[in-house]
């Protein structure tokens, strides 16, 4: 099967295909994700709550994404990878943008995604004219959740609705090839989604989107505080560790592992 490209996501909107993303944070599950045939791979800031234990991920940062970043990439042959900008790494200057958006290019990565509309139309401009594909993400963006005191719906009045829309359409004008719209009403994200010509993915953004995006630690059951309403959890594979690691226990402290097939002899 052909690389995922942006060009290939504009084909699958025009055909009314659903394009499957999720997200990951290692080689091994970015290999599994490809092979199953995920479109897009999201190396997400989500990292930074599902995986390092931080509180939001405001605390993410370059140094914690470039080692994950190029694993998910060396995991990923087919599907298109996108590398999260954490939070800093683009609000405080052109030239930082430029500089943390290109290191991830030049680790291989296929696109970068940004939060907000039209406070990083200048940045999004810059990106896409000297070559990086940008995916936007509007809605509720979980690095400004403290604007929105905590993690809520949006789109739930009239102005609120006008406000993502206008979001979605300067992300357009500016060159993303696509939007990530999180937790919105599915009656907002469907005018959302008439509104522009590009792509529309959803998390928790109802079905009228062009794709949907979980994050992958929430659909196998291994999310460390409790999932979202949006969230559908396909294995619960907390529980399978914990059956794992408590058996090896009980065999280490019973003596009945290693046994002989485990042992190397003379
Ligand atoms: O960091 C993340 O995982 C995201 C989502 C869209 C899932 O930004």
């Amino acid at each position: 099967m052909d690389k995922v490209t942006p060009k290939y996501l504009k084909k699958k909107k025009k055909e009314g295909e659903k394009v499957v993303l999720l997200t990951a944070y290692d080689f091994t599950t970015a290999k599994i994700e490809d092979e199953a045939g995920i479109d897009v791979i999201l190396v997400g800031d989500s990292y930074g709550t599902a995986v390092l234990g931080y509180s939001s991920t405001l605390e993410v940062t370059m140094q914690d994404m470039i080692p994950i970043v190029g694993a998910v990439r060396r995991g990923a042959k087919r599907a298109m990878v996108i590398a999260d900008m954490p939070y800093m790494s683009y609000q405080t200057s052109m030239e930082n943008a430029v500089l943390n958006a290109g290191t991830f290019m030049k680790m291989g990565v296929d696109a970068i995604k940004l939060e907000g509309g039209l406070v990083v139309k200048e940045t999004v401009t810059r990106l896409v004219d000297i070559g990086i594909p940008v995916m936007g993400h509007i809605g509720m963006t979980p690095q400004s959740y403290k604007i929105f005191g905590g993690y809520c719906v949006r789109g739930k009045t009239k102005s609120d609705l006008a406000r993502l829309i206008e979001d979605a359409k300067i992300l357009e004008e500016s060159g993303a090839f696509s939007i990530i719209v999180e937790c919105v009403l599915e009656e907002a994200t469907k005018r959302i989604t008439e509104k522009v010509n590009i792509p529309i993915y959803g998390i928790g953004a109802g079905r009228h989107c062009d794709g949907q995006i979980l994050v992958i630690s929430d659909i196998i059951g291994i999310s460390p505080g409790p999932s979202p309403r949006f969230v559908k959890e396909y294995l619960n594979l907390q529980t399978r560790i914990m059956d794992a690691v408590t058996k090896y226990k009980e065999e280490v402290e019973n003596g009945s592992y290693p046994n002989s097939a485990h042992t190397y002899h003379t």
